[in-house]
């Protein structure tokens, strides 16, 4: 940290807020909200004179309140800058001077009292996400009494209690007598793998995290006794095998399954009730202090950083990568990349690595200099363009801008467009071309694949991330579905046309297909719920006019489920028996009379 806080070529914005993020990758405009810290973080020399008078105490954050500090405080030893700050909301005032103990020790002058936030805007070409994660506070979970027996602690308060920096300097004591304890406790997954409180995903890090303690705990406490409650423990880094072993050698006692209830005793200890799931006999442990291994979840500013660049989340809240395995540290907006817990729980060996990759993604972004937009982008055709904003308004990327009352035409800024299509499929007016996925372009193969046979093919249009990779890994896994499945690859589900699929119908097709990536994991942010939108709409045209809207199936597969692709082509197989020569016949009357749709 210290050497970042050095670099020449690095700036560190400490205590500041990003407010608003504006442009797009090559030129983000980023508007920072600097919070005044009072306190003049270039004079200040980190003396401590200023602490030393001050008379307020609080709870030192850093040591998860097992310390106290003043109003005027550095938040931790390494900080930087190793600059006092003083929080105001805690000060006793100064205007006028009612305490000012502070001003008055400070012999160089560094205290104001009148800094304000200062607001300024910086120009980068890449943002790399490296908000972290908050650790789970267990209260919720009553049955392990955290906050109503003091001997409680999470993880993080027990990580500080035997950190040699800590408010014990290292030493092991127990929060009620101060005593060290002779049998101490860990119970896993707290707030992780649970449907019922926390999060149902593993947390990743909680099962080494106790190994290393009950190793650091064995190491200087030889005859301490230590006992974990797991549900299994999940050792699958490089050497984490051998350490867990060592634990065990060292006389770790490891207990399968979790506790019911934990219960203060008058001497303070605690007595644990657990099921032991490998006896299956139900056990009680008298424990001196009892340690809660809690699992992590995502920022509390994840979603706010979401909404102001336009990313994507998962069903667990954490950011979304444009691909987990081809782009793993890559945003689905370019320009944007991932570091650390803000992707999902990792440990410290995991994070550092994707920070390196994320920094080496944005150095091979930025370093010539300009960026070579993709090819596939929309462009407008100035004199078709009615001006209505409705492409701008399901951008995803905010990449059209439409002046509506001046009824100026629509501006796609292609470096900011990701190519998905949706405004193309969306415009009324025939005014957005897709460059490479253009409508004459797919009615040819509309044509093409329906030339010969038409009622014997099940035309399917699939995206190209999830369900023609679906398609693919049917194929390559040998999962046999039907031979008359016709597909045409878009860039997304949104980019479907209307008038492709009546333009399938009135080419004969008996059914047509729309799939996709599932919803929240459309690769161009959220362009599928427009998808929805629009075959639902297609849907009830269809029955006001006459054809069965069951005909045209949307369908969300992933790039994983090649079994699942075979299946819905298996139903669509069905579907397209029922569909009779006659029924295609009379679909193709109906849409030659109705010309508004095609
Ligand atoms: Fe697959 Fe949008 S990319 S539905």
């Amino acid at each position: 940290m210290t050497d970042v806080g050095r670099h020449p070529r690095i700036k560190v914005y400490t205590l500041s807020e990003v407010a608003e993020v504006k442009g797009q990758v090559g030129n983000f405009d980023v508007r920072i909200v600097k919070k005044a810290r009072f306190v003049k973080e270039d004079e200040c020399t980190a003396c401590g004179e200023c602490s030393r008078v001050c008379p307020v105490v609080r709870p030192d954050e850093f040591n998860v309140g097992l310390s106290s500090r003043r109003a005027i405080f550095i938040p931790f030893p390494q900080a930087v800058p190793s600059s006092y700050i003083l929080n105001m909301h805690e000060c006793l005032g100064h205007n006028p001077s009612v305490c000012a103990k502070c001003f008055d020790a400070c012999e160089k002058g560094c205290i104001d009292f009148h800094m304000s936030d200062e607001e300024f805007i910086e120009n980068v070409g890449s943002i790399v996400v490296a908000t972290g994660m908050e650790p789970y506070d267990p209260t919720e979970l009553d049955e392990y009494g955290y906050t109503r027996f003091d001997n409680v602690l999470t993880s993080l308060e027990f990580e500080r209690l035997v950190n040699a920096g800590g408010p014990s300097k290292g030493e092991l004591i127990r929060p009620t007598d101060g005593k060290r304890p002779k049998t101490v406790g860990f119970i896993q997954c707290v707030g992780s793998r649970s449907s019922l409180k926390g999060a149902s995903y593993c947390s990743n890090i909680c099962c080494m995290n106790t190994v290393k303690s009950t190793l650091v705990l064995k190491e200087h406490y030889s005859d301490i006794e230590i006992k974990v409650f797991y549900i299994d423990i999940r050792a699958f880094g490089k050497g984490f095998e051998d350490l867990f072993i060592r634990s065990r050698k060292l006389g770790t006692h490891y207990i399968r399954g979790l506790p019911g209830t934990v219960d203060e005793l008058d001497d303070k200890s605690l007595r644990v009730v657990v099921e032991n799931t490998a006896t299956e006999k139900i056990e009680f442990h008298d424990l001196d202090m009892l340690v809660l291994a809690v699992g992590l979840k995502p920022a509390s500013s994840t979603q706010k950083i979401q909404e102001m660049l336009g990313l994507q989340l998962t069903s667990d809240g954490f950011f979304l990568e444009a691909h987990p395995k081809l782009q793993p540290v890559d945003a689905a907006t370019r320009g944007v990349f991932y570091a650390g817990c803000a992707e999902g729980p990792k440990d410290i060996k995991e994070s550092v690595t994707q920070a390196s990759a994320a920094a080496a993604r944005a150095i091979r972004l930025m370093h010539k200099g300009e960026i070579t937009a993709e090819p596939i982008t929309s462009f407008v055709i100035e004199d078709h363009c009615k001006a209505c904003g409705k492409c701008a308004e399901v951008c995803p990327y905010n990449a059209i801008t439409v002046n509506v009352k001046k009824k100026t035409p629509a501006v796609v800024n292609t470096a900011a467009c990701a190519g998905c299509g949706t405004c193309a499929a969306e415009c009324r007016f025939g005014a957005i071309v897709m460059n490479h996925f253009t409508d004459e372009q797919i009615l040819v193969q509309v044509d093409a694949l329906l030339e010969d046979d038409p009622e014997e093919k099940i035309l399917t249009f699939a995206c190209n991330w999830c369900s023609y990779a679906g398609a693919d890994y049917a194929g390559v896994s040998r999962i046999q579905y039907p031979s008359n499945v016709r597909l045409i690859r878009t860039m997304c589900s949104g980019r479907v046309d209307e008038r492709f699929i009546w333009e399938s119908f009135l080419k004969r097709a008996p059914v047509v297909l729309v799939s996709g990536c599932h919803i929240g994991d459309c690769h161009y942010i959220d362009a599928n719920h427009w998808t929805v939108k629009r075959i639902n709409k297609v849907r009830k045209k269809m029955d006001k006019i006459g054809i069965r809207p069951e005909r045209l199936r949307l369908e969300w597969i992933s790039a994983a489920e090649g079994i699942r692709f075979a299946e819905i082509m298996y139903e669509m197989e069905q579907l397209r028996k029922t569909v009779s020569d006659q029924e295609i016949k009379e679909t193709v009357k109906i849409l030659k009379k109705q010309k508004g749709l095609l």
